[in-house]
């Protein structure tokens, strides 16, 4: 049986991948945010798993006000990097994982969650950008990656709640996929920043703060925020993180109070670009 053994959480700022991709990691401004990033690397070398399910959101590239899925599914074979206006970033291919996504699809459908199956797609700096952060400039990822690709461009965009409540049916899916294969899940985007109207350039580091805590010791409370209160506190596109709760629904403590994870690796940096930073790798013991 599959497996969902750890988790991971990570912003995807577009300029991460354009200061990776131009050498520019060791500059002042980057070197203290790479630097959080470098137990991360390691761990997933050390802990590779068989196949990750990432959850992101597309920025208009794959999508756009013709269509708009609140939830979508990658059930390719392959994801290209897609052009963002300055050309594809110069990584690796995502190779997907049909069979499992398939299933997946099939099972938290079959749970009353309504998914948009995405037979072709390409994918953003929502995608590219953490796999860049974890696994660093290799020729090839280290394995099949699901996107798993959520609204939270335009409203109305799906509560936290919903979010949370949706880890808990892909992690039943995953584990009711008969071979024996090691998922981790990752939620991306956040934490607090606002790109545009009079508030551009809000961070709040003492909410992001405060989140982090509360996503690790008790992701309820994170997932009964309503929408008004990002906005207000974390910015616009501080929205972003209802993404993190749909990694955080899938851990085993959600399932069974019984159980917990464990913290192997928490960072906070600002600023990167318009964005605050976090990341946190959590772990079923
Ligand atoms: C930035 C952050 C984002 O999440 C994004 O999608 C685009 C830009 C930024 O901080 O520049
Ligand atoms: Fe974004």
């Amino acid at each position: 049986m599959a497996r969902i053994t750890a988790s991971v959480y990570t912003s995807h700022v577009p300029a991460i991948g354009a200061a990776i991709d131009l050498g520019k990691t060791q500059e002042p401004y980057w070197q203290p945010l790479f630097k959080g990033y470098e137990f991360s690397k390691q761990w997933m070398k050390d802990n590779k798993p068989d196949v990750i399910f990432l959850v992101c959101n597309d920025h208009a590239t794959a999508f756009s006000l013709d269509m708009i899925p609140t939830f979508a599914i990658g059930t390719a074979a392959e994801f290209i990097p897609a052009d963002e206006g300055f050309g594809p970033r110069p990584v690796p291919k995502v190779i997907g994982h049909p069979d499992l996504a398939s299933h997946i699809a099939h099972s938290v459908i079959q749970q009353d969650f309504d998914l948009t199956i995405v037979n072709k797609m390409e994918v953003d700096h929502g995608l590219t950008v953490p796999l860049s952060l974890m696994c660093g400039e290799p020729d090839a990822w280290p394995c099949p990656v699901i996107p798993f690709a959520v609204n939270v461009v335009q409203y109305p965009v799906p509560s936290g709640q919903r979010c949370f409540n949706l880890g808990q049916a892909i992690r039943k899916a995953v584990e009711s996929y008969d071979e024996d294969l090691n998922v981790h899940i990752w939620g991306t985007g956040g934490m607090s920043h606002q790109l545009q109207g009079a508030r551009a350039g809000l961070i709040n580091r003492e909410w992001d703060n405060a989140w982090l805590d509360k996503m690790i010791a008790d992701p309820a409370a994170c997932a009964a925020t309503p929408h008004i209160d990002y906005v207000r506190e974390a910015g616009s596109e501080g929205v972003e993180l209802v993404m993190w709760l749909i990694a955080r629904g899938a851990m085993q403590d959600v399932a069974d109070s019984a159980r917990s994870v464990s913290v192997r690796h928490r960072f906070y940096h600002v600023p990167a670009s318009n964005t605050a930073v976090g990341h946190l790798i959590l772990e079923n013991s």
